[in-house]
């Protein structure tokens, strides 16, 4: 069997028997799925660019049927794609045959909260707004959002080690995860989740885990360090003339703010018009090629509101910024980040999208938006930049009414050699997935992607955890 669109062989893996659905029933009584209908949505990802044809979707309860639905599934030489909120934006959450699709959305229970130091734990299958929801309660924050938050899984959020809008405050899951526990391809289950701030005793093995996507162990449950919810949260929307400019107001922001900075997004004219267009969103500011969005989160808000303030009037006055807008109250901030968070749902209303999400210098970050958008043509519609600058991240994405074989491959290898050519990462947080495997060398030497390999064997000898993901395509 050979996937239709993409060239990639069906791995020798057993198809799941009438005994096999017989005895995922014994371990998940009433929790095996196999309905075609209630499959559909499993089988396809969010872009909907995706679509796997797995048979059976198999919802356990607590880490020890994990185990066993592993166990079983090693012994058979069954494949296995781990699935939370399938948010995913590179095809890795997915089956791309018939794998058995093991999904956290019933291991959704928190574990525990401790109010002093601020530490969640909790199963993988808790959505993200959920947790922010319970923490918020109790005055933290979780130190992670992103666009997809109201069904994406914190498992998800781990084993793609998503960054999102607030790492330019919190730093990456990679330090504010304290403990995990995984199950391996064999059924054990590995538990390290402790809550410890300090723990060097030897390899800190749940990194191993944290950015995997599901191919060395499913997550099952997490550790996470919360920090306490901050007193004033104040955005600003800022109309830039340049990109340029852009990059001095973000220098500025540094300076200005300091500590109180939480966010520092850009945004393109033509983002603007998408969300316009597909979502009736409303421009705050004059029409400007650039938009960036300043979060501020602080502990007093006067304090906060007379620094952004002051910024916005230094800004405005040496021409950095054209026009801009403040938001205090928490239904103006919400407006505002929806503009910025909402593009990727404009995008995918626009048509058929290629998704880049590349890490890149500051001062090269946009050229290669400009670089394409000079080179490109029908069916290219529309191609645009977005990100969190602060990170060092852009968003590229090129629309067109319907998939073209020959606007990818004026994209693909370009991008990624263009990356490549600044030293930059091909995929800077949405993972590698199906979509990206192929581009890891132009980010990654050949000796990185070996060790990659013989980790995998070592975790997962047979294969089973989500085949034809993440790793390097082989020759
Ligand atoms: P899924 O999509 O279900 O799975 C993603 C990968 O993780 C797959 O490979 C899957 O096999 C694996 N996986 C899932 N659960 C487990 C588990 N428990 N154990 C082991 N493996 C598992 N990403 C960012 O980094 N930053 C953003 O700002 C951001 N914004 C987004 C906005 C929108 C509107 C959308 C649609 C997506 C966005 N994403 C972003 C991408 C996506 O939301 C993240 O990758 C998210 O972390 C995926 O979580 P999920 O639960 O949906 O995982
Ligand atoms: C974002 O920052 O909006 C997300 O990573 C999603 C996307 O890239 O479209
Ligand atoms: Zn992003």
């Amino acid at each position: 069997l050979t996937c239709e669109r993409y060239p990639v062989r069906r791995l020798p893996f057993s198809v799941v028997s009438e005994e096999d659905l017989a005895s995922f029933e014994r371990i998940v009584p009433g929790r095996v799925v196999t309905d075609p209908e209630e499959l559909e949505a499993s089988n396809v990802d969010w872009l909907r660019t995706m679509r796997g044809c797995s048979k059976v979707l198999l919802k356990p309860r607590t880490t020890e049927e994990v185990s066993c639905i592993l166990r079983y599934c090693h012994g058979r030489n069954l494949a296995v794609n781990p699935q939370g909120g399938n948010t995913g934006l590179v095809g890795g959450s997915v089956p791309v045959f018939d794998e058995v699709i093991l999904s956290t959305a019933l291991m959704n229970q928190v574990i525990s909260f401790h109010s002093v130091s601020g530490t969640l734990v909790c199963q993988a299958g808790c959505v993200l707004e959920e947790l922010s929801r319970y923490v918020e309660e109790r005055g933290f924050v979780v130190p992670l959002d992103l666009g997809a938050k109201g069904s994406c899984h914190i498992g998800g959020n781990l084993a793609t080690n998503a960054g999102g809008l607030r790492l330019l405050r919190y730093g990456s899951l990679r330090g504010t995860v304290l403990g995990l526990e995984a199950v391996l391809a064999d059924g054990t289950v590995l538990n390290c989740l402790t809550s410890l701030r300090k723990d060097n005793t030897g390899y800190d093995l749940k990194q191993l885990f944290i950015g995997s996507e599901g191919t060395l162990g499913v997550i099952t449950a997490v550790s996470i360090l919360c920090p306490p919810k901050p007193g004033a949260v104040n955005v600003a929307f800022l109309g830039c003339p340049g990109f340029a400019e852009v990059l001095q107001t973000f220098s500025a922001c540094k300076g200005m703010l300091g500590e109180i900075l939480s966010a520092f997004e850009f945004m393109d004219a033509e983002c603007m018009r998408l969300v316009q267009h597909h979502l009736l969103l409303a421009c705050p500011v004059q029409e400007s090629p650039f938009y960036v969005l300043v979060e501020t989160s602080g502990s007093r808000a006067e304090h906060d509101a007379e620094k952004l303030g002051g910024f916005l009037d230094q800004a405005l006055g040496s021409g950095l910024v054209t026009d801009g807008t403040l938001a205090t109250d928490q239904r103006k901030v919400k407006m505002l980040w929806a503009l910025r968070e909402r593009i990727t749902e404009a995008l995918s209303r626009d048509g058929h999208v290629y998704k880049y999400d590349v890490s890149l210098p500051l001062d090269r970050l946009y050229d290669l938006v400009t670089d394409l958008r000079a080179r490109l043509r029908p069916p290219a519609k529309h191609v645009v930049g977005y990100g969190h600058l602060g990170d060092g991240n852009l968003h590229l994405n090129v629309t067109a009414e319907a998939f073209s074989a020959p606007l990818l491959g004026d994209l693909e290898p370009y991008v990624y050699e263009w990356t490549a050519g600044q030293r930059g990462s091909v995929s800077a947080e949405h993972g590698v997935g199906f979509r990206k495997r192929g581009a890891l060398g132009y980010s990654k030497p050949p000796e990185a992607l070996q060790l990659m390999q013989q980790l995998k064997t070592l975790l997962d000898p047979k294969g089973i955890l989500n085949p034809y993901k993440t790793l390097p395509v082989q020759a």
